[in-house]
């Protein structure tokens, strides 16, 4: 094969000062992989038609996070977008260095490396760009990259197939390995971050082998709680809301139809991404929520795209400069704008139980009781019986009648059997 290496090495100054610092960026793990998601759909979307060429009609993105556990925890972050094309390979590695295109998920050229230094001192890239038949490697060791004041490093190259395309990124020796409770939260906001992605298709994101897929929760359904006889309402509504300057948010708002003291509030986005209330983080201002005990903090969520706002480098938050307060005030008149008062709603409504929960709860606590009193009284009386020997004498033809005093009908089946059965093991003749 004719191989175009092209390159041999890149300049990553002023390398030293600024990536023996990202260490300490105030990252939550889940926004430092999103770096690299990002930049894995943003090669995507812009190569998407000669990927689809190569790939066919109905290939899609696919990126593969793996957390290794092993003595020496590492991560790994896989794509089958474009891949780091030559054009683009020596701006790619130099910190702070924007690309030309800055309206999608690429921005402040400094995601990758700000994220895989805060992970880890040493990481790796290997990519090879569609198109292009050779595969580059180049790896950073920060401490030897500060201590030696290196200025360029070397890229690694081999032959690849000009129709292959991807690129891969090891964090090696991480200096904080996500504990099985960070794990958890990780896929959770990842899916969160990128539901719209992962919703229209563009996306599948594996982690650990797993496929994480965004479920939207229920609406609420049912008559407004002022007029109870009238017709149920679906409590959604779209909103637009324009405060001039070029600043304007779109999306939906809409009542859960079970609260939930973690998952409710705002998921905001902005380029398709989640910016700002991700997963059990949602954007619960008091202003509109009020306090952590309110019904609306429970039942009120929704997605809103802000157009026009900045956001911070890290793209874990908006600038909001002075706007947020007039962006609140506007968006609590139009939740509230008739005909679906959506915060009204949220504070009185009342959830009623279903008639199957009631059922159910009742159930469960008459065989509570039940249990309680077998538990109680069932092993004198056996002993007693146990104690007075077999009655000799026959039965009588005809019982004594008595008075009726309750009567308890259950029609259906809960977990009585094993309650029942759990309180009769206390016996020993069982
Ligand atoms: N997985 C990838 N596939 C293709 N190109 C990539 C990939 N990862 C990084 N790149 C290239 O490397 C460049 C630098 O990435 P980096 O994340 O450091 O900065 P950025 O994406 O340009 O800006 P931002 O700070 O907004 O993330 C990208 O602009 C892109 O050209
Ligand atoms: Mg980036």
């Amino acid at each position: 094969m004719n191989t175009n290496i092209g390159i041999d090495t890149v300049n990553i100054r002023p390398g030293v000062s600024i990536l023996s610092v990202l260490r300490h960026l105030n990252y939550k793990p889940w926004f430092a992989i999103a770096e690299f998601v990002d930049n894995s759909i943003q090669s995507y979307i812009d190569s998407r038609e000669r990927l689809l060429q190569v790939d066919g009609d109905h290939s899609r993105l696919l990126v593969e996070i793996e957390l290794e556990s092993a003595s020496s925890p590492r991560i790994v972050i896989r794509d089958n977008a474009g891949g780091i094309a030559e054009s683009s390979y020596r701006r790619a590695f130099r910190p702070a260095e924007i690309p030309t295109d800055r309206s999608g998920l690429c921005e402040f050229g400094m995601g990758m490396k700000s994220a895989a230094c805060w992970f880890s001192p040493r990481w790796s890239v290997r990519s090879s760009a569609l198109g292009e038949n050779v595969e580059r490697l180049v790896s950073f060791e920060i401490e030897k990259i500060v201590q030696d004041n290196i200025q360029e490093l070397t890229v690694n190259s081999i032959p690849a197939y000009d129709e292959h395309h991807y690129t891969e990124i090891i964090l090696t020796d991480l200096y904080q390995p996500p504990q099985k409770k960070t794990v958890s939260k990780i896929k959770d906001h990842l899916t969160s971050i990128y539901r719209v992605f992962l919703r229209d298709g563009t996306l599948e994101i594996r982690f650990n082998g797993e496929l994480l897929e965004f479920i939207s929760p229920s609406v609420l359904t049912t008559p407004y709680y002022r007029t109870p006889e009238a017709p149920s309402i679906r409590w959604y509504k779209e909103l637009q809301l324009d405060l001039g300057c070029g600043l304007s948010a779109h999306g939906f708002a809409a009542l859960r139809a079970v609260g939930s003291t973690s998952e409710a509030g705002f998921a905001l986005f902005r380029r398709n991404r989640l910016i700002q209330g991700s997963a059990d983080e949602g954007y619960r201002p008091e202003y509109i929520f009020g306090k952590g005990n309110s019904f609306t903090y429970q039942r009120l969520f929704g997605e809103l795209t802000l157009e026009g706002f900045e956001v911070s480098h890290t793209k874990d938050g908006f600038r909001w400069e002075e706007n947020e307060e007039a962006f609140l005030q506007l968006l609590r008149e139009e939740l509230d704008r008739e005909p679906i008062r959506l915060l009204s709603q949220a504070e009185g409504h009342r959830a009623r139980k279903t008639a199957d929960e009631h059922k159910s709860s009742g159930v469960d606590q008459a065989t509570e009781r039940t249990a309680r009193a077998i538990e109680d009284r069932l092993p004198p009386v056996v002993e007693k019986q146990l104690q007075v020997g077999p009655e000799l004498q026959p039965p009588p033809e005809i019982l004594e009648t008595t008075e009726l005093i309750a009567k308890r009908d259950f029609d259906i089946e809960y977990n009585v059997p094993q309650k029942l059965d759990s309180a009769l093991r206390w016996f020993p003749i069982w």
